[in-house]
Protein backbone atom coordinates (compact mmCIF):
# COMPACT_ATOMS: atom_id res chain seq x y z
CA UNK A 1 0.00 0.00 0.00
CA UNK A 2 1.60 3.54 -0.20
CA UNK A 3 2.11 5.53 2.15
CA UNK A 4 0.12 9.13 2.67
CA UNK A 5 0.86 10.61 5.65
CA UNK A 6 4.19 12.62 6.68
CA UNK A 7 7.18 11.20 8.69
CA UNK A 8 9.02 13.25 11.00
CA UNK A 9 12.11 12.72 12.86
CA UNK A 10 13.79 14.88 15.60
CA UNK A 11 17.33 14.13 16.01
CA UNK A 12 20.64 15.52 18.05
CA UNK A 13 23.01 15.26 20.72
CA UNK A 14 22.00 13.77 23.97
CA UNK A 15 20.52 16.72 25.91
CA UNK A 16 19.46 18.81 23.18
CA UNK A 17 16.34 19.62 24.37
CA UNK A 18 14.65 16.81 22.03
CA UNK A 19 12.03 15.97 24.38
CA UNK A 20 10.93 19.29 25.40
CA UNK A 21 10.24 20.62 21.97
CA UNK A 22 8.09 17.12 21.67
CA UNK A 23 6.19 17.89 24.29
CA UNK A 24 5.29 21.54 22.77
CA UNK A 25 4.78 19.38 19.65
CA UNK A 26 2.25 17.33 20.66
CA UNK A 27 0.62 20.22 22.17
CA UNK A 28 0.38 22.09 19.43
CA UNK A 29 -0.52 19.13 16.83
CA UNK A 30 -3.67 18.94 19.33
CA UNK A 31 -4.75 22.57 19.24
CA UNK A 32 -4.61 22.30 15.55
CA UNK A 33 -6.71 18.98 15.60
CA UNK A 34 -4.25 17.49 13.51
CA UNK A 35 -3.99 13.94 14.60
CA UNK A 36 0.00 12.27 14.88
CA UNK A 37 1.05 9.59 16.22
CA UNK A 38 4.10 9.80 18.66
CA UNK A 39 6.97 7.19 19.31
CA UNK A 40 10.90 7.30 20.30
CA UNK A 41 13.24 5.07 19.50
CA UNK A 42 14.55 2.78 20.34
CA UNK A 43 11.51 1.31 22.04
CA UNK A 44 7.44 1.96 21.64
CA UNK A 45 6.63 -1.81 20.44
CA UNK A 46 6.85 -4.28 23.14
CA UNK A 47 9.87 -6.20 21.82
CA UNK A 48 11.75 -2.95 20.96
CA UNK A 49 11.54 -2.17 24.49
CA UNK A 50 12.96 -5.13 25.74
CA UNK A 51 15.80 -4.23 22.98
CA UNK A 52 16.04 -1.06 24.92
CA UNK A 53 16.59 -2.37 27.76
CA UNK A 54 19.31 -4.65 26.75
CA UNK A 55 20.75 -1.84 24.62
CA UNK A 56 21.32 0.61 27.27
CA UNK A 57 21.99 -1.42 30.49
CA UNK A 58 25.13 0.08 32.06
CA UNK A 59 25.62 -3.30 33.14
CA UNK A 60 26.16 -4.45 29.62
CA UNK A 61 29.86 -3.74 29.39
CA UNK A 62 30.73 -6.53 27.02
CA UNK A 63 28.20 -5.29 23.84
CA UNK A 64 30.21 -4.84 21.16
CA UNK A 65 29.61 -2.54 18.95
CA UNK A 66 28.60 -4.33 15.99
CA UNK A 67 25.62 -5.86 18.23
CA UNK A 68 24.86 -2.15 19.37
CA UNK A 69 24.69 -1.02 15.51
CA UNK A 70 22.18 -4.41 14.95
CA UNK A 71 20.14 -4.53 18.29
CA UNK A 72 19.14 -0.80 17.49
CA UNK A 73 18.18 -1.93 13.35
CA UNK A 74 16.11 -4.86 15.15
CA UNK A 75 14.36 -2.38 16.98
CA UNK A 76 13.76 -0.44 14.36
CA UNK A 77 12.45 -2.64 12.14
CA UNK A 78 10.13 -3.72 14.55
CA UNK A 79 8.74 -0.29 15.12
CA UNK A 80 8.63 0.22 11.27
CA UNK A 81 6.40 -2.46 10.62
CA UNK A 82 4.46 -2.56 13.33
CA UNK A 83 3.46 1.35 13.87
CA UNK A 84 5.05 3.53 11.59
CA UNK A 85 4.14 1.82 8.17
CA UNK A 86 0.72 1.39 9.00
CA UNK A 87 0.00 4.51 10.21
CA UNK A 88 1.74 6.41 7.09
CA UNK A 89 -0.79 4.08 4.94
CA UNK A 90 -3.75 5.72 6.70
CA UNK A 91 -2.49 8.79 6.33
CA UNK A 92 -1.63 9.81 10.13
CA UNK A 93 1.66 12.08 10.69
CA UNK A 94 4.06 9.58 12.47
CA UNK A 95 6.48 12.18 14.82
CA UNK A 96 9.65 9.50 15.57
CA UNK A 97 12.30 11.02 18.72
CA UNK A 98 15.69 9.51 16.68
CA UNK A 99 15.67 7.19 13.67
CA UNK A 100 18.44 6.09 11.45
CA UNK A 101 20.68 9.37 11.16
CA UNK A 102 21.11 8.63 15.08
CA UNK A 103 22.51 4.98 14.48
CA UNK A 104 24.69 6.83 11.38
CA UNK A 105 26.06 9.73 14.07
CA UNK A 106 26.39 7.09 17.04
CA UNK A 107 27.14 3.78 15.90
CA UNK A 108 28.86 5.20 12.49
CA UNK A 109 30.89 8.04 13.54
CA UNK A 110 30.76 7.71 17.28
CA UNK A 111 31.89 4.51 17.22
CA UNK A 112 33.44 4.22 14.41
CA UNK A 113 31.75 1.48 12.38
CA UNK A 114 31.60 4.00 9.43
CA UNK A 115 28.56 5.20 7.35
CA UNK A 116 28.24 2.96 4.86
CA UNK A 117 28.15 -0.49 7.16
CA UNK A 118 25.51 1.38 9.39
CA UNK A 119 23.28 2.25 5.99
CA UNK A 120 23.69 -1.33 4.49
CA UNK A 121 22.77 -2.73 7.92
CA UNK A 122 19.78 -0.55 8.24
CA UNK A 123 18.57 -0.18 4.11
CA UNK A 124 17.56 -3.79 5.15
CA UNK A 125 15.88 -2.94 8.47
CA UNK A 126 13.93 0.13 7.02
CA UNK A 127 12.40 -1.34 3.97
CA UNK A 128 12.78 2.58 2.57
CA UNK A 129 10.82 4.18 4.97
CA UNK A 130 13.05 7.15 5.18
CA UNK A 131 11.80 10.22 6.88
CA UNK A 132 10.17 13.74 4.88
CA UNK A 133 11.24 15.69 7.07
CA UNK A 134 13.60 15.41 9.94
CA UNK A 135 14.48 18.04 12.85
CA UNK A 136 17.99 18.11 13.86
CA UNK A 137 18.57 20.27 17.45
CA UNK A 138 21.92 21.27 16.96
CA UNK A 139 23.79 21.50 20.23
CA UNK A 140 27.13 21.46 20.70
CA UNK A 141 27.69 18.36 23.18
CA UNK A 142 29.49 19.72 26.08
CA UNK A 143 26.23 22.21 26.34
CA UNK A 144 23.56 18.97 25.82
CA UNK A 145 25.71 16.76 28.60
CA UNK A 146 25.73 18.88 31.09
CA UNK A 147 22.18 19.69 30.97
CA UNK A 148 21.62 15.82 31.07
CA UNK A 149 23.81 14.98 34.15
CA UNK A 150 21.53 17.10 35.72
CA UNK A 151 18.69 15.41 34.98
CA UNK A 152 18.33 11.84 35.34
CA UNK A 153 21.02 8.63 35.79
CA UNK A 154 22.70 8.38 32.98
CA UNK A 155 22.31 5.50 30.80
CA UNK A 156 24.93 3.18 29.01
CA UNK A 157 25.58 5.40 25.46
CA UNK A 158 25.13 9.03 27.53
CA UNK A 159 27.84 7.79 30.15
CA UNK A 160 30.31 7.41 26.75
CA UNK A 161 32.89 10.73 27.20
CA UNK A 162 33.09 13.77 25.47
CA UNK A 163 34.98 12.46 22.94
CA UNK A 164 32.44 10.09 22.34
CA UNK A 165 29.62 12.58 21.98
CA UNK A 166 31.82 14.65 20.03
CA UNK A 167 32.19 12.14 17.29
CA UNK A 168 28.05 11.75 16.85
CA UNK A 169 27.65 15.72 17.01
CA UNK A 170 29.92 15.63 13.80
CA UNK A 171 28.47 12.88 12.53
CA UNK A 172 25.34 15.11 12.59
CA UNK A 173 26.41 17.68 11.09
CA UNK A 174 27.94 16.10 7.97
CA UNK A 175 24.57 14.10 7.76
CA UNK A 176 22.71 17.94 7.96
CA UNK A 177 25.13 19.13 5.26
CA UNK A 178 24.69 16.61 3.17
CA UNK A 179 20.88 15.57 2.95
CA UNK A 180 20.27 19.80 3.21
CA UNK A 181 16.29 19.16 1.73
CA UNK A 182 15.81 16.40 4.31
CA UNK A 183 17.18 17.48 7.42
CA UNK A 184 16.37 20.87 9.05
CA UNK A 185 19.13 22.30 11.48
CA UNK A 186 17.40 24.34 14.49
CA UNK A 187 19.73 26.26 17.15
CA UNK A 188 18.81 24.54 20.15
CA UNK A 189 21.56 26.74 22.41
CA UNK A 190 18.68 29.50 22.29
CA UNK A 191 15.46 29.49 24.63
CA UNK A 192 12.87 27.02 24.13
CA UNK A 193 10.08 29.78 23.15
CA UNK A 194 12.47 30.89 20.36
CA UNK A 195 13.49 26.77 19.22
CA UNK A 196 9.80 26.15 19.03
CA UNK A 197 8.78 29.07 16.54
CA UNK A 198 11.73 27.44 14.63
CA UNK A 199 10.16 24.03 14.85
CA UNK A 200 6.47 25.31 14.13
CA UNK A 201 7.47 27.58 11.15
CA UNK A 202 9.25 24.05 9.81
CA UNK A 203 6.32 21.87 10.35
CA UNK A 204 3.72 24.70 9.07
CA UNK A 205 5.52 24.74 5.95
CA UNK A 206 5.22 21.17 5.37
CA UNK A 207 1.50 21.33 5.74
P1 LIG B 1 17.19 8.00 25.33
O1 LIG B 1 17.10 7.96 26.82
O2 LIG B 1 15.93 7.77 24.54
O3 LIG B 1 17.93 9.35 24.95
P2 LIG B 1 17.43 10.65 24.25
O4 LIG B 1 16.38 11.24 25.18
O5 LIG B 1 18.67 11.47 24.15
O6 LIG B 1 16.87 10.26 22.92
O7 LIG B 1 18.30 6.95 24.90
C1 LIG B 1 18.58 6.65 23.61
C2 LIG B 1 20.09 6.57 23.46
O8 LIG B 1 20.39 5.71 22.39
C3 LIG B 1 20.71 7.92 23.13
O9 LIG B 1 21.90 8.09 23.88
C4 LIG B 1 21.08 7.80 21.67
C5 LIG B 1 21.27 6.33 21.48
N1 LIG B 1 20.98 5.81 20.11
C6 LIG B 1 22.00 5.26 19.35
O10 LIG B 1 23.16 5.22 19.79
N2 LIG B 1 21.71 4.75 18.12
C7 LIG B 1 20.45 4.74 17.61
O11 LIG B 1 20.22 4.25 16.48
C8 LIG B 1 19.39 5.30 18.41
C9 LIG B 1 17.99 5.31 17.90
C10 LIG B 1 19.70 5.83 19.65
Amino acid sequence: MKKTGKFITIEGTDGSGKSTQIELLKDYFNEINKEAVFVREPGSTEIGEKIRSLILDTKNTAMTDETEALLYAACRIQLVKEVILPSLEEGKIVVCDRYVDSSIAYQGFGRGLGQEKIESINSFAIEKCMPDITLFFNLPPEKGILRKNNQKKLDRIELEGLSFHNKVYNGYLSLAASNKDRIKSIDASLPVEQVFLDVKNIIDAMR
